[in-house]
């Protein structure tokens, strides 16, 4: 499957079409921004790396039952990917205080939450994703009911996934965020999943392995995604 038209580029992965209407090719890229693209940036290798990694994490969710819209990893950049309709939501949960609700609550980051948050937030770069509840999801029909209580059903059972996944590579999932679409009437779990888009702190240190070494210049960016790599490859 080759690459025909750009239809998206986004701020870290490009969309191509290909010869198949209900196929894409997703590009992963270098670049790397924070606080809604105020801070950019490079993180050499690192489109590789989340190529890799989502395609590993994304394998191992259609094996238990998760629908997704990834189809194969195609090289080093590329993997081939279902086309969804985007649903303009992104689901958050969170396990362990930290980010965006250690500061709009202000509480200490690393307080270990009882039960999973789930968070939805407004897909809107122009707005910087505001915190919205299912009453806004309704009022401005972003997806019906139904679906998106299918919606929060696949997100827990993904955090319950990943969470064990990721523990027995010594790694504790803090948070992450999802973005679902729709493929043929049915829900699919869409995008990427790496430690651009989840807080993944080393067991035993706590040490960050994830974007925030970008987010905060923290320094040894590419080494932490290189590390996460490893870890989820063994
Ligand atoms: P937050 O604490 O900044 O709300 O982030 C929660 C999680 O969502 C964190 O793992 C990083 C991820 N995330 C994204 O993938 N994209 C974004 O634009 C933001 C703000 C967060």
């Amino acid at each position: 499957m080759k690459k025909i038209k750009m239809i998206y580029e986004g701020k870290a992965k490009k969309l191509f079409t290909t010869e198949e209407k209900d196929v894409l090719i997703q590009e992963f890229k270098d670049d790397a921004t924070a606080f809604n693209a105020q801070k950019k940036g490079t993180i050499i290798g690192k489109g590789v790396v989340n190529n890799k990694i989502s395609a590993i994490i994304f394998k191992y969710l259609q094996k238990h039952d998760i629908p997704t819209h990834f189809i194969k990893q195609l090289d080093e950049r590329d993997m081939l990917i279902k086309t969804l309709e985007i649903i303009p939501i992104e689901v958050t949960i969170r396990n362990i205080v930290a980010g965006g609700m250690a500061k709009m609550l202000g509480l200490e980051e690393g307080i270990v939450l009882d039960e999973p948050v789930l968070e939805y937030h407004y897909k809107s770069d122009a707005l910087d994703d505001p915190l919205i509840n299912e009453y806004h999801v309704k009022a401005l029909k972003l997806v019906t009911l139904k679906d998106l209580d299918e919606v929060k059903k696949l997100s827990f059972k993904i955090n319950d996934l990943l969470k064990e996944f990721f523990s027995k590579r010594r790694l504790d999932l803090v948070d992450f965020k999802l973005e679902f679409g729709k493929y043929k009437g049915k829900i699919l779990l869409g995008d990427e999943i790496s430690p651009d888009t989840c807080r993944l702190w080393e067991e035993k240190t706590g040490k960050k392995l994830d974007k925030d070494r970008f987010r905060r210049d923290l320094g040894e960016i590419e080494e932490a995604y290189q590390e996460v790599l490893k870890r989820v490859i063994s």
